[in-house]
């Protein structure tokens, strides 16, 4: 069997969530592979909501094993209060739960480097979501992080210490002091209790034999490719490869083995942080984007960016990640529009171009092609059938222009509000 991959292809908050767990049914794995507690994953079924941070959208699906792989960071704290929160919904979270030796931890002084960077830069900050997500695996890359497998060694408690030790030199030169450790230690500390209840194992080898045992699994991106460390808006991005090629290092896979790529989008954009956004709408239809969409981020609550789709980015995404098959969400959220537009060029110092610039904050102008809006409710709709011809025709010219095909159209948060095509 292969290893099939979802992945945000916009800045996030695609609704990846909802989706792995509408997925995870036809699966017998779920892994996470890549970010941290930085992503806000939403799940809505039976009149319940539930948001995940670290742990896989598969955890609510009966007989699903769901990994957190290597290539993730982990803060036990959060891990300890997800596990809380999830164990009255699922209370065998214990048996289907694994977690790779291999995963960084985030330690508390990483959260408090984390703070102590942003307010160094001032003006020029990313808007973290300051849960340590850069001070972590900035450790991992220069070889000083502390893993998974160190809680099973008899020193950790001095490796934790050195690191600790080593951070607040670094907080300090930084002229940080706004921080209280010992009641982040202390909660750290419950935080790794929880986490020694839990299976800690070599994800690479278990993966690949469930892989050989015609097992199937489905990797679970966080974050979207516009916050990829390498192809997004550098520097106002996240600090892990959260394109597909990033499932291979997150957890141990060769590229032969990836199969789907499913590539999920909003009708619109949405960023939250700093950074360029091309088609970000800063007047009344932004507005109503947001309060249609909910557009409050699901970590950190703050007020997400809006704008139109932007086809140049979506193309860039598909091509970047090999994208086998598109999710379309959030388009119920554009019911009461008249018109509707989406880019289809930037035009940067005059020329035209369908080519994603180096640098988007260069004043990249978007080219937009409009459309006639539906004006109808589509929350209710169960089938293609149902769907209004001005929909259909949007997402006829998505596929069309980023020659991949959309084979599915979320309708509403909810797990039942999915139309599959
Ligand atoms: P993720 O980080 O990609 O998992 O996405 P988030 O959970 O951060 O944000 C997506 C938000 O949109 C959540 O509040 C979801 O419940 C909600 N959502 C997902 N799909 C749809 C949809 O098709 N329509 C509407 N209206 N909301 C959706
Ligand atoms: P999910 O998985 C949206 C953004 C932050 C900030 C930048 C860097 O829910 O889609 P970080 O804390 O990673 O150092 O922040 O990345 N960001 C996200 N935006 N959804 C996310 O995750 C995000 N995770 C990080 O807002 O701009
Ligand atoms: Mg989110």
């Amino acid at each position: 069997m292969k290893i099939d991959v979802l992945l945000g292809l916009q800045w996030g908050d695609e609704g990846k969530g909802k989706i792995v767990d509408v997925l995870a049914r036809k699966y017998d794995i779920v892994t996470r592979f890549q970010g941290g507690p930085n992503a806000g994953h939403t799940l809505k079924f039976n009149g319940k909501k539930f948001v995940l941070h670290t742990i896989p959208s598969g955890i609510f699906t009966d007989g699903a094993i769901n990994i957190i792989g290597n290539g993730v960071v982990l803060d036990p704290g959060i891990f300890k209060s997800e596990i809380e929160q999830i164990s009255v919904e699922n209370p065998d979270i214990k048996k289907c739960l694994k977690i790779s030796r291999r995963a960084n931890l985030i330690l508390p002084t990483h959260r408090i480097l984390d703070a102590a960077n942003e307010a160094a830069k001032g003006k020029s900050k990313i808007g973290s979501t300051l849960k340590g997500i850069g001070p972590t695996y900035t450790d991992k890359i220069s070889r000083n992080g502390l893993r998974i497998g160190d809680i099973e060694l008899p020193n950790f408690k001095e490796k934790f210490d050195a690191l600790t030790k080593r951070h607040l030199r670094e907080i300090d030169s930084l002229g940080f002091k706004d921080f209280d450790l010992e009641p982040m230690n202390k909660e750290w500390f419950e935080g790794i209790e929880c986490l020694k209840q839990f299976e800690f194992v070599d994800a690479e080898m278990l993966i690949n034999e469930k892989l050989d045992q015609d097992k199937s699994i489905l990797a679970e991106g966080a974050q979207g490719t516009m916050l990829d460390i390498d192809f997004g808006s550098y520097p106002f991005v996240t600090s892990s490869n959260t394109i597909c090629a990033g499932a291979c290092t997150g957890m141990g896979v060769a590229p032969q083995k990836i199969g789907e790529v499913y590539g999920i989008f909003k009708a619109y954009c949405t960023r939250v942080g700093a950074g360029p956004f091309p088609t970000e709408l800063f007047d009344a239809t932004g507005e109503k984007l947001r309060a249609a969409g909910n557009e409050f981020g699901a970590t950190t609550g703050r007020p997400r960016r809006t704008g139109w789709l932007d086809l140049v980015e979506l193309k860039y995404s598909c091509m970047i990640n090999g994208v086998t098959q598109l999710i379309c969400t959030k388009s119920d959220v554009m019911n009461d529009f008249d018109t509707i537009k989406a880019c289809v060029e930037y035009e940067i110092d005059g020329k035209r171009t369908m080519a994603m610039p180096f640098d988007t904050a260069q004043d990249a102008k978007p080219i937009y092609k409009e459309f006639i809006g539906w004006k109808c409710d589509i929350s209710n709709a169960k089938t293609e059938q149902e769907l209004p011809q001005a929909l259909m025709d949007y997402i006829k010219f998505i596929e069309d222009f980023v020659k991949v095909p959309v084979k599915m159209v979320s309708v509403g948060p909810d797990r039942k509000a999915t139309i599959i095509r």
